[in-house]
């Protein structure tokens, strides 16, 4: 579990959260617990994204896999006991009334609400399912839309979404703004599946960390075998531009903070890894 999660990765997820839940001036508890979660549960699907009976991949972030490593058993197992500790991580039990750490009841609830359904079958979970069942079939634009939203977007959006979570909007302004940072997310969440697709054929395996060329040899359907690279990058871009326009209305409604979902945004599209 240490070698899943503690060996480099980006930290998007984290950050994202982090970044949401300042430009809503969230509690900052909640928020480092929600970043934490989000993390955990990503590691988890990456750790069984690699397996034999997934993807088979032997490198991820420069080093072998955690199968590869540990065997098939430890990384299923670490998988799901990651899984949990995200759940515990939003749930702590035994903090004093009063700690430093304490989040209040309802606001765990709706934490562990919005990362389940962003780790299930409406999410990740049920994406990669249809990832795996598209092998060698290639998909419509609807259908692989739904499939990126499902397995990546899902989880990026989430982590929006349990950034916004961290804070009291009030009622005047809640409706507006935090469907504008849940269109951010989605925008964002596309945007980054599609350029993993790209990375995967534009990338070494180096500055990848993985081993690029995977998603054409096992003849996966990708944003990049339908529109090819530069449609893909094009439409990563178009996607950006959607992002930014709706950090530009939560800015209008009087919440300035957003500096760090905009770099955030340039961040996720514009990655050379
Ligand atoms: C890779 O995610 C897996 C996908 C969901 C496409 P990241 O590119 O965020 O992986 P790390 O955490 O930085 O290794
Ligand atoms: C994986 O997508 C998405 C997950 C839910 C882990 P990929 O299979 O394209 O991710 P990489 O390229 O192996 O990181
Ligand atoms: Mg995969
Ligand atoms: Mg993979
Ligand atoms: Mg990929």
């Amino acid at each position: 579990m240490r070698y899943a999660v503690l060996e480099g990765g980006k930290r998007l997820r984290p950050l994202l959260v982090l970044a949401a839940s300042e430009a809503v001036a969230g509690s900052p508890q909640a928020a480092l617990r929600a970043a934490c979660a989000v993390e955990l549960i990503h590691a988890y699907s990456l750790v069984h994204d690699d397996m034999p009976c997934m993807d088979n991949d032997v490198l991820r972030r420069g080093k072998p896999t955690v199968h590869v490593q540990f065997g098939e058993a430890g990384a299923l197992l670490a998988g799901d006991a990651l899984q949990a500790l995200a759940f515990e991580m939003l749930t702590p039990q035994g903090e004093p009334a009063g700690a430093v750490d304490e989040v209040d009841p309802a606001t765990q609830a709706r934490l562990c609400g919005l990362l389940a359904r962003a780790a299930g079958l409406s999410g990740m979970a049920g994406g990669q399912a249809i990832d795996l069942a598209s092998v060698g079939s290639p998909l419509d634009s609807a259908t692989l839309h739904e499939m990126h939203r499902r397995k990546t977007g899902a989880l990026l959006q989430a982590s929006v979404m349990m950034g916004v979570a961290c804070g009291a909007l009030p009622a005047a302004s809640r409706c507006s703004v935090e469907a504008a940072l849940s269109d951010y997310g989605w925008a964002i969440g596309l945007a980054f599946q599609v350029m993993d697709d790209v990375l995967d054929v534009t990338a070494d395996s180096l500055t990848l960390g993985k081993t690029p060329g995977k998603d054409a040899a096992h003849d996966k359907p990708t944003f990049v075998s339908l529109m090819g690279l530069s449609g893909s990058q094009a439409y990563a871009l178009h996607l950006l531009d959607r992002a930014l326009a709706q950090l530009e209305k939560v800015h209008a409604a009087g919440y300035r903070q957003t500096a760090a979902l905009q770099g955030l945004a340039h961040l996720l599209v514009e990655r050379v890894r």
